[in-house]
């Protein structure tokens, strides 16, 4: 079949099967597939005149399968219109997924460069692929011609994947992973290109310690506040203390050179257990704007049978301060999406706990807490989760109370001080913002019993300042599938 009969078939399924995901545990306000499954943010950008964001999507199956590229686009980045599914596996060389990649307008198109995969073995067989990186391109933004491929892999590379891309001058550059086969070490290659169509290769820009991380998942090098950041997700990295825990992660490094990334400044970007795949946009404004994958490879994936299953984060704006990574949620966030408002001034507790009225099925929670010499205390969100401060350990830290999911993910922290802590509730997702961003947990949770939002405290009284709960609206598009 053609590439647009793929995708005609893939759009049709969508709106034949889109009423049948699960509205009790659909995201209401993260942007999820009308159905099936999703993974990476792709082809995040601004261009011609909205935003688009392009994501991993198996339209036929609430699970991984051969890779599509879904479609939604907004002009505040937090209401996301559903279009049609953007590229289908058609070609020989995409014929098995098309992977991840990235956007960029130029002469007034939409570009699409992206991964085209095949299994040289048995599907799902890492050992045996081949991986190039393709193009595609629009006129609307909407309906994409596939034009092929661009870069072939260097010798003695096979895993090559996820290109992210961008303009500096009249001049194109992007930066991909590659897995260099006779050491099993990560890189991050990147190329020039004068036209998108054809490409020189600059060499690494950063290469993991023998050893250490055997791929580099999605890259992406961008200018940040002085600095160059990398983000990426290496896989291979174990476990160190309270970090690294997640069976992927997802990690920056900042550098002054934008050609030389260290990989031994590579810290974590989120505390929480589904954060993957980062990438970023550049706002009209000149914000950085991030968006992530908020699932986990490897997660008992209970949306499975729900016909949806993956959703992406509300998009952040980044800032460096002092070196430390700062992420908090788009100002299109507060100002589109949040309701009606309660207010429930500085409440101490003793031994026990408050309950929260909870009228709001999807809330946004803040307020400052001063564990005040209380052993432990937090917000506890009925049997899904528990968000708590920990004296012994110095710790904040996320534990999802469902037993078969991984245990709690933690931060250290100065507890003598009071936090500012920020919960963004939807039916099965929470990302938690502490001090402004300077810490953020991401999480999926399947509990049903979620309505009861308590703060609590033990061995003491815990103060809490300012706290204030919101309705979080229905991003307003998310339904309008209609093609
Ligand atoms: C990251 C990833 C990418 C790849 C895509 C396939 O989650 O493994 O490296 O392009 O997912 O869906």
């Amino acid at each position: 079949m053609s590439h647009q009969a793929l995708v005609k078939k893939a759009n049709q399924y969508l709106s034949a099967h889109r009423r049948e995901v699960n509205a009790a545990t659909y995201p209401r306000f993260h942007l999820a597939a009308p159905y099936g499954w999703i993974n990476d943010p792709n082809g995040f950008c601004h261009a011609l005149g909205q935003y688009h964001m392009f994501y991993q999507h198996y339209p036929y199956d609430a699970q991984w399968g051969p890779m599509h590229w879904g479609h939604a686009v907004s002009t505040d980045l937090v209401n996301w219109h559903h279009c049609p599914v953007a590229l289908a596996p058609s070609e020989d060389y995409d014929k098995d997924g098309c992977f991840s990649g990235s956007a960029i307008e130029h002469e007034g198109k939409l570009y699409l460069i992206y991964t085209g995969h095949v299994w040289l073995g048995k599907a799902g067989d890492d050992s045996a692929i081949r991986e190039v990186q393709c193009l595609a391109s629009s006129e609307d933004g909407i309906i994409f011609k596939k034009e092929g491929v661009i870069i072939e892999p260097p010798e003695g590379i096979m895993h090559f994947r996820d290109p992210k891309v961008w303009r500096e001058g009249s001049d194109f550059y992007l930066v991909l992973g590659a897995r260099l086969q006779e050491t099993d070490t990560a890189q991050i290659l990147k190329y020039r290109s004068k036209d998108l169509k054809k490409w020189e290769c600059m060499g690494p820009v950063m290469t993991a310690p023998q050893g250490e991380a055997f791929m580099y998942e999605c890259p992406d090098v961008f200018p940040l506040d002085g600095k160059f950041a990398a983000a990426l997700s290496p896989m291979g990295l174990k476990p160190d203390g309270i970090e690294r825990n997640n069976p992927s992660i997802t990690a920056m490094t900042t550098s002054d050179d934008q050609n030389h990334f260290d990989p031994q400044g590579l810290f974590e970007i989120d505390c929480g257990h589904d954060f993957y795949a980062t990438q970023t946009a550049l706002a009209p404004d000149g914000r950085r704007i991030m968006t992530a994958w908020l699932a986990m490879w490897k997660l008992p994936f209970r949306s499975y049978r729900d016909n949806w299953c993956g959703s992406l984060i509300i998009p952040r704006e980044l800032s460096l301060k002092d070196g430390k990574l700062f992420q908090k949620p788009v100002q299109e966030f507060y100002q589109k999406l949040l309701g009606a408002k309660q207010e429930f001034g500085t409440v101490s507790v003793e031994n026990g706990s408050f309950n929260l009225c909870s009228k709001f099925k999807c809330r946004y929670a803040s307020f400052t807490l001063d564990l005040n010499g209380a052993e432990n205390a937090g917000v506890r969100l009925g049997d899904a989760l528990v968000f708590y401060a920990d004296r012994q350990h110095g710790e904040l830290s996320l534990l999802r109370l469902d037993k078969k999911l991984f245990g709690a993910r933690s931060v250290k922290v100065d507890l003598s001080v009071p936090h500012k802590i920020e919960m963004i509730i939807d039916q099965s997702s929470v990302e938690i913002f502490v001090d402004d961003g300077l810490h953020a947990f991401t999480a999926a949770f399947y509990s049903k019993r979620r309505d009861k939002l308590d703060l609590y405290a033990s061995n003491g009284t815990a103060k809490f300042d300012q706290v204030t709960l919101c309705k979080v609206k229905e991003c307003q598009k998310k339904r309008s599938f209609d093609f």
